[in-house]
């Protein structure tokens, strides 16, 4: 399968530190792939996130979307349109007292004409389940209807790539579960690639690969299960498992018969019917 993105030895440093906070970065992701980001406050995945968005420019080493090099100022605006970002704080992410019209705002901006661009937003605001609200003012919404407003306003611009940076942190769980599900159900319907940080560890149960990063390197990579089954390298890097492996590990541990490698309630669930 083809890599929608490509991350070749790329550095970064921010202008005003002596320190770069990303080291010589290597990480390729391919078409349709559902990638998940973990690691501590400050370890680089926002700075990661907007190098694949072309916001910022490898100080070295290269950065390629869809086929497009973010070190080519032309291509800004195409890679941009590409590759969408939904940000922590739904309430910095509104731009319209509509909620339509904040969908409309991103391919407004790109020159869609009046017939498609409502188009596109019935179609985005259907993708996010959100179509009742097209009319609403966007802060009667809650935190996850926002947030997914904020994900319509990137699906109308027809994107490949979804990146979102702790876009669930400031939600309640019922939100974190309404994003968390639209997004992979974009990832599934629509093949949209998702690149999805989280400090969440069951957020990312269901992610085709982890990449767990630390101090502005990628420390671990594989999927969930080979991550959250490497105990060591999960304490090395202090981390925790999600909470079913955490129950299941537990019951292990003290003798009882359940897979300590499971990742979900669902799982979890069996595994205690079975022991009764
Ligand atoms: N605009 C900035 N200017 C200078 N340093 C920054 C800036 N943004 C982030 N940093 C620093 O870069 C490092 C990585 O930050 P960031 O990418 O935001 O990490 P994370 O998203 O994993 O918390 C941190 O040490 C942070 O303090
Ligand atoms: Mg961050």
């Amino acid at each position: 399968m083809q890599n929608i993105i490509e991350i070749k030895q790329a550095s970064y440093k921010y202008e005003d530190e002596s320190q770069e906070v990303l080291h010589q970065i290597d990480l390729n992701v391919k078409k349709g792939e559902f990638l998940c980001v973990l690691g501590h406050n400050g370890c680089g995945k926002s700075t990661l996130a907007k190098l694949i968005n072309g916001l910022l420019i490898p100080t070295s080493g290269s950065v390629t979307v869809c086929s497009m090099d973010t070190r080519n100022e032309e291509l800004l605006i195409p890679i941009r349109s590409r590759a969408g970002m939904v940000f922590q704080n739904p309430d910095n992410q509104m731009v319209a007292t509509i909620v339509e019209e904040d969908v409309a705002f991103g391919p407004e901006n790109l020159g869609v004409e009046q017939a498609e661009l409502r188009q596109r937003v019935d179609n985005a605001l259907d993708a996010v389940d959100m179509r009742q609200f097209a009319l609403s003012a966007p802060n009667r919404l809650s935190g996850g209807q926002k947030q997914r407003i904020a994900i319509a306003g990137i699906i109308a611009m027809e994107p490949e790539i979804i990146i979102m940076d702790e876009a669930t942190s400031m939600l309640d769980p019922k939100g974190r579960r309404e994003v968390l599900e639209t997004v992979h159900r974009l990832n599934k319907e629509k093949g949209i690639t998702v690149v999805y940080i989280t400090h969440f560890m069951e957020e990312t149960v269901l992610a085709d690969r982890i990449i767990v990063m630390s101090g502005g390197k990628i420390e671990a990579e594989g999927t969930p299960k080979e991550i959250f089954a490497n105990t060591e390298k999960i304490n090395q890097l202090a981390l925790e498992v999600p909470p079913s492996t955490k129950i299941a590990q537990k019951l292990a541990e003290n003798g009882f018969n359940v897979d300590a490698n499971i990742l979900q309630p669902e799982e979890l669930l069996e595994e205690l019917c079975q022991l009764v």
